[in-house]
């Protein structure tokens, strides 16, 4: 099989290396000449513990291929991951623009049926009207054949971005297509016969369990944060009772660790945007937007301690 991948960033080019060791043939694409160029000579611009190793093996085994001729990505692949980023616009909602030229690009060059995939993180509602746009077009223009959409998530950490993709907590599905399901489920048989979970649902879901995990764990950081703000007044340690609430299992000891507020690229801009599609949908979501209240308030308190300490030491 085919694959194509167009945007070579984090996600895309973990995952294009990686399918390339499982023995896909896989064609990277971006528009950012000066990547495909440091890619194409086995460079890689991002740091991950075997990333670079896993692109070398690819080239030399013709198994992985980097290109800015987004026609000859689109036309040879049977499948297309969309992995361009979806940074926050200044009202909190996701910036589509990225998402939008590629999905033009795709339209241009399509000559086949194919399975377009979201990899990018996308507001609900986005891979059905990516399949809109692209029938809608091919339609037009008298085309005999039709293309599927399928959201597919990303849940990788930066840090551990090969391991994660080699074996990720999970993979998630949302089609309402058969070929596509089968495609996907092809492409990830090797994950699946190791035992990893997956959850094959529609787009829409799909696209839900992604906000709902990055938020979810932001608000778990900002209980954390807010309890040791308390722990702090009435004398108490918050490293302990964050040992202490971890050794329920229900509850677990992940991403309790008090700090600044939270970091990751993602974090920030997935709560920013599941509030956006709250409050357009006219749900709004108090826990998540009152979390982002907390931790903007907590950053600023943080500075100001961290200025205090500098201007001591700078006076000593
Ligand atoms: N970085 C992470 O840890 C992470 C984890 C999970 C999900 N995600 C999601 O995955 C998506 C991609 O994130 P990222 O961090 O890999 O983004 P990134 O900014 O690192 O990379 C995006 C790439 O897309 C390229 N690009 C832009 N327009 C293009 C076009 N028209 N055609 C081809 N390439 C184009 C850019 O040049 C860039 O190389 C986002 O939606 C993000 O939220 C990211």
């Amino acid at each position: 099989m085919n694959i194509g991948i167009m945007g070579t960033g984090y996600v895309g080019l973990v995952h294009g290396a990686v399918l390339s060791s499982y023995g896909f043939n896989v064609s990277c694409m971006d528009v950012d000449e000066h990547k495909i160029k440091q890619l194409s000579a086995g460079v890689s611009p991002i740091y991950e513990p075997e990333l670079e190793q896993l692109i070398q093996r690819g080239i030399a085994g013709g198994t992985l291929s980097f290109t800015s001729d987004a026609q000859q990505v689109v036309q040879m692949s049977d499948v297309i991951f969309i992995a361009v980023g979806t940074p926050s616009k200044k009202d909190g909602s996701a910036d589509l623009s990225y998402v939008q030229g590629v999905v033009q690009t795709i339209s241009n060059y399509l000559n086949g049926y194919k399975v377009i995939v979201c990899k990018s993180t996308l507001p609900v509602g986005s891979s059905s009207r990516i399949a809109k746009q692209l029938n809608g077009a091919l339609q037009a223009s008298g085309a005999s054949f039709r293309v599927d959409v399928a959201s597919n998530p990303e849940f990788l950490r930066q840090g551990q971005a090969v391991s994660d993709a080699l074996s990720p907590s999970r993979i998630v599905i949302g089609t309402d297509s058969d070929t596509a399901r089968q495609m996907l489920q092809s492409i990830y048989s090797i994950q699946i016969a190791r035992g990893v979970p997956v959850l094959f649902t529609n787009p829409e879901t799909a696209e839900m369990v992604k906000y709902a995990s990055n938020s979810f764990l932001a608000v778990k950081i900002s209980f954390i944060n807010e309890l040791a703000l308390l722990a702090e007044k009435v004398g108490a340690k918050i490293d302990d009772i964050a040992e202490g609430m971890g050794l329920d299992s229900r509850i677990s000891p992940h991403f309790l660790q008090a700090g600044p507020g939270y970091g990751g690229s993602c974090f920030p801009k997935d709560t920013e945007a599941v509030v956006d599609i709250g409050r357009r949908n006219g749900e709004p979501l108090f826990v998540v937007q009152a979390q982002l209240t907390r931790i903007r308030n907590r950053s600023r308190r943080w500075l100001r301690r961290l200025a205090k300490r500098w201007r001591r030491t700078v006076a000593d």
